[in-house]
């Protein structure tokens, strides 16, 4: 290969090798005719394929071919399920094989550092063990299918405000462990065919254009073989970045990019070999897609649909269940009263490039409908407006008279696309008014409420989470949620899904609240390491639910932790077993997570980190074994004098929990360091 790459390149003409860096059109690359080197298409596709069908509504709004919309990567996440993100990575990636789709633009691999991120629904976790397992694992599944993806936005693009030009000032330390080695693990797990890199800069540097972001960690350290793409428009100084490691512009240019890298090489400004090393890492991907390209591939779009909902009610988390009220009981229930325009129109994606347009769409009322069967009588009420804010006293009245006159009310509530697109962030975590008004309203005249949440970031829930017995967190579940959520109501389905990133009580609480969103250009990430849960455990805080939470219809008993040593050197590896049982009486999920807490450090430290996660699957009685293998890295934190990581010598306790704030069993193991210091490193 590497030699056909050389070959090919000993016959391009500066300008053609010029021309190969950047993008013909919106969503295609350059052909080379004279030397048979097709162009290839991209189209985005974060929970399913966009694929565009005309040059202008860059957004896509209206024209994209019909594709399956699996749950955005919010829901995912909470299923923690590395299985399942494969498989909705395959069922993309066969997608994007039956439709000529060579890349997809997918997916974010961005940490949640403030809820009112405009694109957080894109995003998997404020946690970067479960964001790099997640992504890696979506990525797997479609490169499985002979199609790229595009690990994206390569990085600390934590915000839609200034998104082109602000700086993310981050120190070394929070830059490595939290914002950098997410991406790592993805690229390291599932060397994905293309690295997106994004808007903003970082430090000062535009990420199109940062040598140490693009070469030095993701090529050289990380030991990235694909191509780093930029972000649509992203490019500012091309030859810079050229040297610094962007391989290719997007969208196409006008050609100005092209003759400027030619003039940079003829003037000496740009070695040429930095050139040819692009052409190399673009042909090299261009290969693998010609190679791995299947003539009249094609899907089935009912088995995928399946799939969407499987995967929808697998992330789905119950917050609360007060009383047992879900799952719903066919046998005691005679009326159940469904509020909310949600519940007909469903709000199950976010906007903007990641939209897809759906090959059918599920809506929750039908799907209760459906499941209740004669048994039950549903009555409906809109409750509130999607369109406006407005309380309306009609609406109102109808929907206390609805919700009173049944056993049983549902409440679908969340944020419309309004509230969180790309583009903006929002400026609160509140719901809208006039669906807070109908919660309210309802729970004055019913004892019996289930609130359903539909939004891409975390809301405020206080009041009204005080009243509601039972709350379901659905994110943005794609276009088969509706189903999903009848599934679990009823009790079809077991709920399984834990958060995947913390809800705080109210936006003040979060850790990057006094420094979002920047001004002047800059964003000053003053909190440092202490993300999400990672701060919210520092600082002893209430939160609303942390991370890692999550409720089931059964029952599960941790026992038997087993370390494999009790002392070692930090190259050892050590082995952690747990036994999880079901000790409820229907089948269930559990997710069981480890974390590591570094007893003492000269460096302020979390009070713990997740490390590893496993999803299991038990039976009524029935007991598992889960493994779990720690090693260097899992013990280590980023130390800024050697600028490598360091695990200090001392004790560390290995805990294993039902979330972040259950830990359920725990030890210690002590770690000797293999170097005297961390100066000796050096
Ligand atoms: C977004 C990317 C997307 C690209 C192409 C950009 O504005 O940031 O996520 O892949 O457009 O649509």
């Amino acid at each position: 290969m590497e030699e056909k790459i050389k070959k090919l390149i000993n016959r391009m003409t500066l300008e053609e090798k010029a021309s190969f860096c950047s993008g013909a059109t919106l969503w295609k690359t350059k052909s080379i005719e004279r030397l048979d080197i097709p162009s290839i298409m991209m189209t985005d596709g974060s929970y399913g394929l966009r694929k565009h069908t005309g040059e202008k509504d860059y957004l896509g709004i209206y024209q994209s071919e019909p594709a399956t919309c699996f749950p955005s990567a919010c829901a995912l996440a909470s299923a923690w399920d590395v299985a399942l993100a494969e498989k909705v990575g395959k069922a993309i990636g066969k997608e994007g094989q039956s439709k000529n789709v060579s890349i997809i633009l997918g997916p974010g691999a961005n940490i949640k550092r403030s809820p009112l991120c405009g694109r957080n629904f894109e995003y998997f976790s404020e946690d970067p063990v479960l964001t790099g397992e997640m992504a890696a694992a979506w990525i797997n599944g479609v490169q499985s299918q002979g199609v790229g993806a595009s690990l994206k936005h390569y990085t600390a693009y934590n915000q839609e405000y200034e998104r082109m030009t602000i700086s993310a000032e981050i120190d070394e330390r929070t830059l490595q462990e939290i914002y950098l080695s997410g991406f790592e693990r993805v690229v390291k797990k599932a060397q994905p065919w293309t690295v997106m890199c994004a808007y903003n800069k970082v430090n000062g540097t535009f990420c199109s254009e940062n040598k140490y972001l693009l070469s030095k960690l993701l090529k050289e350290e990380w030991g990235f073989e694909g191509f780093v793409v930029s972000d649509w428009d992203a490019t500012n100084n091309r030859v810079d970045g050229l040297d610094a490691g962007l391989d290719l512009a997007m969208q196409g240019a006008d050609g100005a990019n092209d003759k400027r890298i030619v003039e940079a090489v003829k003037a000496g400004e740009l070695d040429e070999s930095v050139l040819d090393q692009a052409v190399a890492n673009n042909l090299r991907i261009l290969f693998k897609i010609i190679d791995n390209n299947k003539e009249n591939a094609s899907h089935d779009e009912e088995v995928h649909h399946a799939i969407a909902r499987e995967v929808a009610a697998d992330s789905i988390v119950l917050l609360k269940n007060e009383d047992g009220i879900l799952p719903l009981n066919k046998e005691k229930l005679s009326k159940v009263a469904v509020l909310g325009a949600f519940a007909k129109k469903p709000r199950y994606q976010g906007g903007g490039s990641s939209r897809v347009n759906p090959t059918k769409l599920d809506c929750a009322y039908e799907e209760i409908v459906k499941l209740a069967g004669d048994a039950i009588e549903i009555s409906y009420t809109q409750g509130y407006s999607i369109d406006n804010d407005n309380i309306d006293e009609i609406t109102m009245k109808l929907a206390r008279e609805t919700a009173k006159d049944a056993d049983t009310a549902l409440v679908f509530v969340g944020l419309t696309e309004k509230h969180e697109p790309e583009g903006y962030d929002r400026t609160h975590m509140k719901l809208p008014s006039n669906q807070i008004e109908l919660i309210e309203a309802v729970c004055s005249v019913q004892e019996n409420v289930v609130v359903i949440l539909t939004n891409g970031s975390p809301v405020t829930m206080t009041p009204w989470n005080e009243k509601a017995k039972g709350i379901l967190e659905t994110w943005l579940i794609g276009q088969a949620g509706g189903g999903a959520i009848a599934d679990i109501l009823f009790g079809n389905v077991n709920p399984s899904g834990k958060l995947a990133e913390t809800l705080p009580i109210k936006l003040s609480d979060n850790p990057s609240y006094l420094n979002f969103p920047g001004k002047k250009g800059k964003v000053k990430y003053q909190e440092g390491i202490f993300v999400g849960y990672r701060y919210y455990d520092k600082k002893e805080m209430d939160v609303l639910y942390p991370f890692g939470y999550g409720l089931s219809y059964t029952t599960f008993e941790y026992s038997n932790l087993q370390i494999s040593k009790k002392e070692m050197m930090d190259t050892d590896t050590l082995e952690v077993k747990v036994k999880v049982k079901n000790t409820g009486k229907i089948f269930g999920k559990e997710i069981v997570q480890l974390y590591v807490k570094d007893i003492e450090c000269r460096e302020i430290r979390p009070e713990k980190e997740l490390k590893a996660f496993s999803k299991v699957i038990l039976n009524p009685k029935e007991e598992k074994e889960v493994t779990f293998t720690l090693s260097q890295r899992d013990f280590a934190y980023y130390e800024e004098d050697i600028n490598d990581w360091y695990v200090e010598t001392g004790d560390f306790e290995i805990l294993v929990g039902k979330s972040s704030r259950e830990i359920c069993l725990k030890d210690i193991v002590h770690i000797t360091s293999n170097l005297n210091t961390c100066e000796s490193n050096k």
